[in-house]
């Protein structure tokens, strides 16, 4: 006799929900849609880059929705009309604020333009997101999922901006966790270690610094995209129902030492 349990959804499944991820088509957002397309959900990638190929294929061959918007993080008026947009089309569910940039100056001669930049697309942006996708999750439910780093703890060298945004990233997860808990909506963090992507170019390319992190890092590897979107599938599923304003690392160890 077949077990009618098999058909119950899982604690970890996302079947019929919609996330917005932001720059979803690559890096660690692609490993973010990727999960998140295999637990179920729809996805609509907000960034600059068009979606690969790869990554339309796997939706389709999943039988899920997968669509992107072109969209500059740096950009308030854009973020408030692609949001509108976004939110005419689709009850969004869940929300990832996966996009970041970095810059690397000694902070004594660190152009203040290049501050303004990371800060406006690393944190202002991740609090208008909240606002204009989170704001309808109250009452009825849904999750955010902001991406902080290492540099949420610690300070990281030549990268002020950097470590300052995730800081805010961090506080501002608790922040909006006090304010919404209570409202049925699930406020948390990633905190990725270091990744193999392209944000790391400068420090992947230099042997040394290379070989110092790796072994720094007690899982012995730098991460990789899907170690994070498993844990993003994890904190937006109700198996993280009663989970809120925690910033989780995903570093391979590197915290614990
Ligand atoms: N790699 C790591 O070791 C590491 C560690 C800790 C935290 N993180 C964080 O993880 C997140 C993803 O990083 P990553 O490693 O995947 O970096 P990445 O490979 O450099 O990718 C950066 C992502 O941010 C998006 N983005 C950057 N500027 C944008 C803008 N102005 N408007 C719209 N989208 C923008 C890009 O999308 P488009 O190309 O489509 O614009 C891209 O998807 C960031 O928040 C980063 O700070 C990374």
């Amino acid at each position: 006799m077949p077990d009618d349990r098999e058909d119950l959804p899982g604690p970890f499944d996302l079947t019929g929900r919609t996330a917005v991820v932001t720059g979803g088509a690559r890096g660690l957002g692609r490993g973010i849609t990727l999960a998140l397309l295999a637990a179920g959900a729809d996805v609509v990638s907000l960034g600059r880059s068009p979606l690969p190929a790869e990554l339309t294929d796997t939706a389709a061959a999943l039988g899920r929705r997968l669509t992107a918007r072109t969209l500059d993080l740096a950009d308030t008026a854009a973020i408030t009309a692609t949001a509108r947009d976004v939110l005419a089309e689709h009850r969004i569910d869940i929300l990832v604020n996966n996009a970041g940039v970095q810059d690397r100056h000694p902070a004594v001669e660190f152009p203040l333009e290049a501050w303004d930049h990371v800060i406006d697309v690393n944190l202002r942006a991740v609090f208008q997101l909240c606002q204009l996708f989170g704001g309808p999750m109250l009452d009825r439910g849904g999750a955010v999922v902001n991406v902080a780093s290492l540099l949420s703890f610690q300070g990281g060298i030549t990268v002020p901006a950097y470590a300052a945004s995730k800081g805010g990233v961090a506080q501002l997860t608790k922040a909006l966790c006090n304010e919404w808990a209570g409202r049925g909506v699930n406020v948390n963090a990633v905190a990725p270690g270091y990744m193999d992507t392209e944000l790391n170019s400068a420090l992947l390319a230099d042997p040394v610094r290379r070989e110092q992190i790796s072994a720094r890092i007690p899982a012995g590897r730098w991460g990789r995209p899907e170690d994070v979107g498993n844990v993003v599938v994890f904190l937006a599923s109700p198996a993280a129902a009663y989970v809120h304003g925690q910033v989780l690392a995903v570093d391979g160890g590197w915290l614990a030492r």
